[in-house]
């Protein structure tokens, strides 16, 4: 299964896309967390994309389309994988159908998470991520057993930079202005599911499998 999850910043993309990579063996492709991971290396991609992402604002899609590129066509590509936080814009959804066409790939289906506002905002105020293994807590509704520890791999949990309120409300907008056209984007395509993201994880995690495969 080849599946892209769409949606605002903090509605659960990651945090149901690691619950359908254990599910069903898929690979993870988050580019945010490929960029965090370049910022922590000090690479030049993590240089380059620092300055847009404190900000909230989106790496060039240019940039985002190579590190796709390498991804899904390079060395190591995967063959069921999880497009999670790509694309972004309409520019990366075009680039990505190109390469798709390219490679004779198809994807199975366009999941986008859909939650209000409000929610969305007190979910990634609470959020804590594993520098270690990327795993995803809330302080409010899935906090690790040790404060401060990953209940998975024991590393250490933070607070992303741009969990800050003022830049949350900035990639909201982004989100608003930039990635939700993808809605109208992929409706023409017929593989667009719209999931219900206001239960719990478990909750959401079942929208997502009747929608996929009926139960
Ligand atoms: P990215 O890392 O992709 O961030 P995002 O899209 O803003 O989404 P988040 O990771 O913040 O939220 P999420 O939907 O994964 O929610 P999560 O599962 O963590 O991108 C970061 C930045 O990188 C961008 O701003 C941009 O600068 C750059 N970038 C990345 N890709 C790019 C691209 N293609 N082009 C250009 N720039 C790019 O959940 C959030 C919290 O809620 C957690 O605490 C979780 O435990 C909790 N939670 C989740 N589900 C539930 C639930 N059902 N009930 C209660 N709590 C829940
Ligand atoms: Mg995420």
């Amino acid at each position: 299964m080849k599946l892209i999850i769409l949606g605002p910043p903090g509605v659960g993309k990651g945090t149901q896309t690691q619950k359908l990579c254990l599910a069903f063996g898929m690979t993870h492709i988050s580019t945010g967390d490929i960029l965090r991971e370049a910022i922590k290396n000090r690479t030049k991609l993590g240089e380059q994309a620092n300055a847009f992402m404190t900000k909230g604002e989106l790496v060039p899609d240019d940039v985002m389309l190579g590190i796709i590129d390498e991804k899904l066509f390079g060395k190591h590509a995967p063959v069921n994988y999880i497009l999670d936080g790509f694309p972004r814009t309409i520019a990366q959804a075009e680039g990505l159908e190109k390469l798709f066409i390219v490679h004779k790939v198809q994807i199975d289906a366009i999941l986008l998470l859909d939650a209000d506002v409000r929610k969305i905002i007190d979910r990634l105020s609470a959020r804590r991520t594993c520098r270690n293994c990327n795993a995803v807590y809330n302080l409010m509704t899935n906090p690790p057993k040790q404060t401060g520890r990953c209940d998975a791999c024991g590393g250490d949990l933070f607070q992303r930079d741009d969990d800050k309120a003022e830049t949350i409300t900035r990639r909201l907008d982004v989100y608003t202005r930039q990635t939700k056209p993808l809605v109208d984007f992929y409706k023409k395509s017929g593989n667009l599911r719209i999931i219900p993201a206001t239960g719990t994880p478990d909750e959401v995690f079942q929208n997502i499998k009747k929608e996929l495969i009926g139960g």
